[in-house]
């Protein structure tokens, strides 16, 4: 699948869990999508191009320009919104997926240009997807839980959640997601191969 992508430097790069976390979501089926926190716009973009019918949103607007920019490039249709989680949005999906931000923590303590570059540097990635910060994953189940909570009424009655996560995270995902009625055994969990991430898939429950 040839994807055209332009990255800026304020706009989190799609890397290989991205497009791993795309053919997940793929393969598992979607009948439509909303990529939330959609970044430069690749998972719609790539799904889209399968023929998904695909919404995109982001908090950035610099990550809604760049989207934009990306999905015009790549010849598809994707309707792109800026928006906080799902404060701007209407109607409903069948499904909804993020992939969670790693936040280098807040904007008073590091500057956006400062997180941008170290975001760059491979061996300080490679090095923190083992060594996660206990402050980080706390504010990720923040917005884990806050995302699951917001996502109930936009999803369709047997709707789904796809997340890429942090090993660590899948049990605290699983009780999370049966607070707000979704099912999701931490067995399911599909591995992405040796970056200690996971895709974790919640379908809304029957009740
Ligand atoms: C880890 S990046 C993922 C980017 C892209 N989906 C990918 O997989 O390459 C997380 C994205 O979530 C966005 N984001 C952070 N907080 C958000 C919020 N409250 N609502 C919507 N998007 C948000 C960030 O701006 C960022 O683009």
């Amino acid at each position: 699948m040839n994807i055209i992508l332009e990255n800026q430097r304020s706009v989190s790069a799609a890397n290989a869990d991205t497009a791993v976390f795309a053919r997940v979501i793929r393969e598992a089926g979607v009948k439509n999508f909303l990529d939330m926190g959609t970044g430069t716009g690749y998972i719609a973009i790539y799904l889209a191009k399968h023929g998904i019918p695909v919404a995109a949103c982001d908090l950035s607007a610099a990550a809604v320009d760049l989207a934009r920019k990306n999905v015009r490039r790549n010849g598809v249709t994707v309707p792109v919104y800026q928006s906080d989680m799902f404060s701007n949005l209407k109607g409903t999906f069948e499904s909804v997926g993020f992939n969670v931000p790693f936040s280098l923590g807040c904007k008073a303590f590091l500057p956006e240009g400062l997180k941008a570059a170290l975001r760059r540097v491979s061996w300080i990635n490679d090095y923190l997807v083992w060594h996660i910060p206990p402050a980080i994953l706390a504010q990720r189940e923040t917005m884990i839980s806050r995302f699951l909570r917001e996502s109930v009424p936009f999803l369709d009655k047997s709707g789904r959640i796809f997340l890429l996560l942090y090993r660590p995270e899948i049990e605290f995902v699983a009780r999370e997601g049966s607070r707000f009625g979704f099912e999701f055994s931490p067995r399911e969990a599909v591995e992405l191969g040796p970056r200690n991430m996971v895709v974790a898939q919640l379908r809304r429950g029957t009740q």
